[in-house]
């Protein structure tokens, strides 16, 4: 298969899974992705370059990957608000990493257009009544009836032009004034101001705060101005619905190379990942970093045949191993799996997803996840990493700046019956603004564990 030619539309040629084959008409669906293909790209290729030279520092253990987001962006949530709220967390969450953690960390949001999702059943059935089930805003509607669960092809240009919203937010968040480094007592949410990880955080910014005029003072050249003034913000989904992704992917004029322009960073989901599939063929041809979700049943000889058709040139930066195994098999897994890409020589990121192996149905029906057991996946992951001689180099995160009740547990202890009085995910639960927060406190203390006898050695 690796020998064919490689088109943006190759990957038709190949099974696919998870992708909605009912547009009841497909005509409308044809139009709709030609409109697609014509409208402005959402990111450009110079940016998507600066992402992989970024990773490609992690992938060296210079530096360290924070991905997060919503499980899933929704047409209703969208207000300036929330996306400031999930951007502030991820800036404070960046301070607590790179302070403790002493490196740089490579900021990613799952946002502006992360939207479809892969569901094992294609059918819902409530109270004897069967439709189609709800697959994300980008495909059909979440209330269940006829109407609202028919796939329709408006819905993709709504979620071009929300994410093309989004983006614009986010590029003035954080070149526009927001995420100065002088403004980081500001990012705290109000609610989370009087818990414990505000003020473990509120102490934390104090003492960079002492240095910031030090730092002002050394900081001469606009250049070295803007890092204290700036990030470097970065956009991701799952790429999932290929007609969208082949329809934002452009031949760049002077490289003659593909970019998908639809957001920096795509992954493979775990259930999409077959390698004579439509979605390896699809990512095997792009110049975006990519990611590859790697689940409990992953093999180590599988996953290097996955590395090499996705990266045959061993570029470091162009492929991150996000493992999601649950808290109870990390363990078994990583170790083979981890050890297979160094032995192999496979210059790749190591990145954990510590919620997705670890999703329960609560007593009273709901979707959660316990926060102990997330911790524990992250702190295996390092614990792992470290024995195996490979860089812990990153998480991906389903969380909000909401002060939402959807993961169990936490310093603020959300208990079952919690659940159900802020819970609005569209889809999986996600760690609020304090969980989050607390887990960026645990990886700083254990990515500075991991650095103090380098320091030492060196
Ligand atoms: N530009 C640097 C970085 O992105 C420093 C920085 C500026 C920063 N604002 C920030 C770091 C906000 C974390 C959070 O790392
Ligand atoms: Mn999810």
């Amino acid at each position: 298969m690796m020998n064919r030619d490689w088109t943006p539309r190759s990957w038709r040629a190949m099974p696919v899974k998870h992708m909605p084959d009912d547009y009841p008409d497909p005509l409308a669906l044809a139009h709709t992705e030609s409109e697609l293909s014509r409208l402005p790209p959402l990111v450009f290729a110079d940016e998507t370059r600066r992402l992989t030279a970024a990773l490609a520092e992690v992938a060296d253990g210079k530096a360290f990957l924070l991905q997060g987001g919503d499980c899933a962006e929704s047409f209703k949530e969208f207000t300036s608000d929330n996306i400031r709220d999930t951007f502030r967390l991820i800036l404070q969450m960046a301070v607590v990493l790179t302070f403790s953690g002493g490196r740089p960390v490579v900021k990613v949001g799952r946002i502006a257009g992360q939207f479809a999702k892969p569901r094992t059943s294609s059918l819902e059935t409530v109270n004897g009544v069967t439709l189609p089930a709800y697959r994300g805003d980008i495909i059909n509607g979440m209330e269940f009836n006829p109407a609202e669960r028919m796939p329709d092809p408006k819905r993709l240009l709504k979620a071009y032009h929300q994410s093309s919203a989004t983006l614009g937010l986010l590029r003035n968040f954080a070149l526009g004034g927001y995420a100065d480094l002088c403004n980081l007592h500001r990012w705290t949410l109000d609610f989370v101001a009087g818990s414990p990880e505000g003020d473990r955080y509120r102490k934390l910014a104090d003492q960079i705060f002492e240095s910031l005029s030090f730092l002002t003072a050394l900081c001469v050249t606009p250049e070295q101005k803007k890092t204290l003034h700036q990030v470097d913000f970065f956009t991701s989904h799952e790429a999932l619905l290929l007609n969208v992704e082949e329809a934002m992917t452009r031949r760049e004029g002077p490289t003659g190379d593909w970019y998908d322009t639809s957001a920096h960073m795509l992954w493979i989901g775990e259930r999409t990942r077959q390698l004579d599939g439509g979605h390896v063929e699809f990512m095997r041809g792009i110049q975006n970093p990519i990611g590859l979700k790697c689940g409990p049943t992953m093999e180590p000889d599988d996953l290097l045949r996955i590395i090499d058709a996705l990266n045959p040139q061993n570029r470091p930066g162009r492929l991150t191993l996000i493992g999601r195994f649950g808290a109870d098999k990390a363990a078994d897994c990583l170790p083979r799996l981890m050890a297979a890409t160094r032995r192999g020589g496979r210059a790749v990121v190591w990145s954990s997803d510590p919620m997705h192996g670890n999703t329960l149905k609560a007593s009273n029906g709901y979707k959660t996840r316990p926060f102990d057991r997330i911790l524990s996946e992250v702190k295996t992951f390092m614990e792992v990493a470290s024995a195996e001689g490979v860089h812990p180099g990153g998480v991906h995160l389903e969380m909000t700046g909401q002060n939402v009740t959807e993961c169990l547990g936490g310093a603020q202890a959300v208990t079952e019956d919690d659940l159900s009085s802020r819970y609005h995910t569209h889809c999986d639960p996600r760690l609020n603004a304090n969980q989050a927060l607390q887990l960026a406190f645990l990886l700083a203390e254990k990515l500075h564990t991991l650095r103090a006898p380098r320091a030492r050695a060196a």
